[in-house]
């Protein structure tokens, strides 16, 4: 890491619990301009509850988050709209606005914080449109487009007003290989050769280690692992080992969290679930 690089993203200390459990305890790390790091770990362990303080929508329980040298923790809702002004935001749900056009949806940051002329705007989200690889779908409706497209549209409206900071919260999230792939590419397109920062939450390893140039893997409230893919990579942490290569067994224990216990795939045991698939195998 270049000592003399800024840090655009300082996270001191944070503490956040909910009732008396402690989501994110101690947490500590910094970002710096041009990066892109990647925050990964197993759902439920307080990636998004992480995002949401740093981009100041949450209030930590204790600790400090800065953004771009400025102290966000205490700011007035106001004030937190100006530094919001510096960076986009992609939000796991893609977040559109279903009454809303594409290029509507896109257009709305412009709307709401620039006196750009609407013919400027429309400009702008041509171009923005354009990158996503959407040109041409402006006039379409949310409900009349694939996830793959709705988490570019999001891309494009998260890019509309140029920022220098992106935050994205499970971009490739229920997108098939190929879209992933695509939605991977584009950010590398906008970080590289660029001094955009960008952080990005993910449980996907692939795509996790295609764009990261550094990656923090985050357990039990704490920072597990943190470095270069490489590092990460070749770390000999076994949770570390054991959650970029997916196993089931070892040390990462299974929390069932509220979240989860909806879900009871989590805690099936493994042969029921080869059982399962074998025979949708044979009769699909
Ligand atoms: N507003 C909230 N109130 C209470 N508990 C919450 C709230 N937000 C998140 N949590 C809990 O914090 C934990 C981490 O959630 P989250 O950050 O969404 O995890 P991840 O994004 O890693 O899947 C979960 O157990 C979740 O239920
Ligand atoms: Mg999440």
């Amino acid at each position: 890491m270049n000592p003399n690089s800024e840090a655009i993203i300082e996270v001191d200390h944070l503490v956040r619990r909910f009732g008396d459990r402690a989501v994110l305890d101690q947490i500590s790390f910094n970002v710096h301009r041009g990066e892109t790091l990647v925050i990964m770990g197993g759902s439920g362990c307080g990636k998004s509850t992480l995002l949401r303080h740093m981009i100041g929508s949450m209030k930590p329980t204790t600790g400090s988050v800065k953004l771009f040298g400025e102290e966000i923790t205490g700011m007035a809702e106001r004030e937190i709209e100006r530094v919001r002004l510096r960076f986009g935001m992609l939000f796991q749900s893609g977040a559109l606005l279903a009454s809303l056009t594409v290029g509507e949806n896109v257009a709305l940051p412009l709307f709401q914080h620039t006196k750009k002329s609407p013919d400027e705007i429309e400009q702008i989200v041509k171009q923005k449109l354009e990158i996503v690889g959407l040109t041409g779908f402006e006039d379409l409706k949310p409900d009349e487009i694939s996830g793959g497209m709705k988490k570019r549209v999001g891309l494009a409206r998260a890019l509309a007003l140029d920022p220098e900071l992106l935050f994205s919260d499970e971009p490739t999230s229920g997108l098939d290989p190929i879209m992933t792939a695509v939605v991977d590419e584009l950010t590398l397109n906008l970080t590289k050769g660029t001094h955009m920062t960008a952080v990005v939450v993910s449980h996907d390893m692939t795509s996790a280690f295609r764009i990261a140039t550094r990656m923090i893997m985050l357990g039990h409230g704490s920072i597990v692992a943190q470095g270069t893919p490489d590092e990460i990579r070749n770390s000999s942490n076994p949770e570390v080992q054991q959650f970029i290569h997916g196993r089931a067994d070892g040390p990462i224990p299974l929390n069932v969290s509220q979240e989860e216990h909806k879900d009871h795939q989590h805690v099936r045991p493994r042969p029921f679930l080869g059982a399962r698939f074998r025979f949708h195998h044979k009769h699909p």
